[in-house]
């Protein structure tokens, strides 16, 4: 499962990696092992989970609060470009104009060639909210692909993986 989210990756330099609603930090164990010494930004809405997480991970950076928060946290700790996103978020994060303005803060946030991947179950990719969560990131990014189902991951998932960021902001229809 968290084979696309490293590969999609292309920072030549050590990443920032930044995790939007990283739970009991299943991703963040296998990030840690692949790139042991990376700069890491968890954002954790639950506190329980965020409870979990810095006892598992104690001295990797959290900030306790919603994935909207991310500009104001890289802002205080003075972080550059950011690569990659990757994300565990519900649906219902991505839900109106609070879903509109993650997706373009990710968007400005990540470096030229960086990707943001968003983890998904595969039932929810048709439904009303899951096809909205993807027409909002083909607005913001050049390139948006899906992965191939995920049958092993319980319950099955894919992985969206958006590069390009478009500088200039969102995309109109007419530009489709
Ligand atoms: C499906 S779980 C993440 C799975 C994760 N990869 C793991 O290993 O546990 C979704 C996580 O997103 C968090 N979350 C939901 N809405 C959020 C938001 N608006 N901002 C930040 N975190 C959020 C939840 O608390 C939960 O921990």
């Amino acid at each position: 499962m968290i084979v696309p989210l490293l590969l999609s990756s292309q920072a030549p330099e050590l990443p920032v990696v930044v995790e939007l609603g990283p739970g009991t930090g299943s991703f963040t164990a296998a990030l840690r092992a692949a790139v042991p010494e990376m700069r890491f930004l968890g954002v954790e809405l639950n506190g329980a989970m965020a409870d979990h997480r810095s006892s598992r991970f104690p001295g990797i950076d959290l900030l306790r609060g919603p994935a909207s928060s991310l500009s104001r946290a890289l802002a205080e700790r003075g972080l550059p470009a950011v690569d990659p996103v990757i994300s565990g978020l519900p649906w219902q994060a991505f839900a109106g104009q609070v879903g509109t303005e993650l997706i373009s803060n990710i968007a400005a946030h990540l470096a030229p060639s960086g990707a943001y991947t968003q983890f998904t179950y595969s039932w929810t990719r048709w439904t009303p909210p899951g096809r909205r969560q993807h027409r909002e990131l083909q607005r913001f990014f050049g390139r948006v692909d899906v992965s191939a189902t995920v049958w092993p991951n319980l319950p099955p998932a894919v992985v969206y993986t958006a590069t390009e960021p478009l500088m200039s902001g969102a995309r109109t229809t007419d530009d489709r």
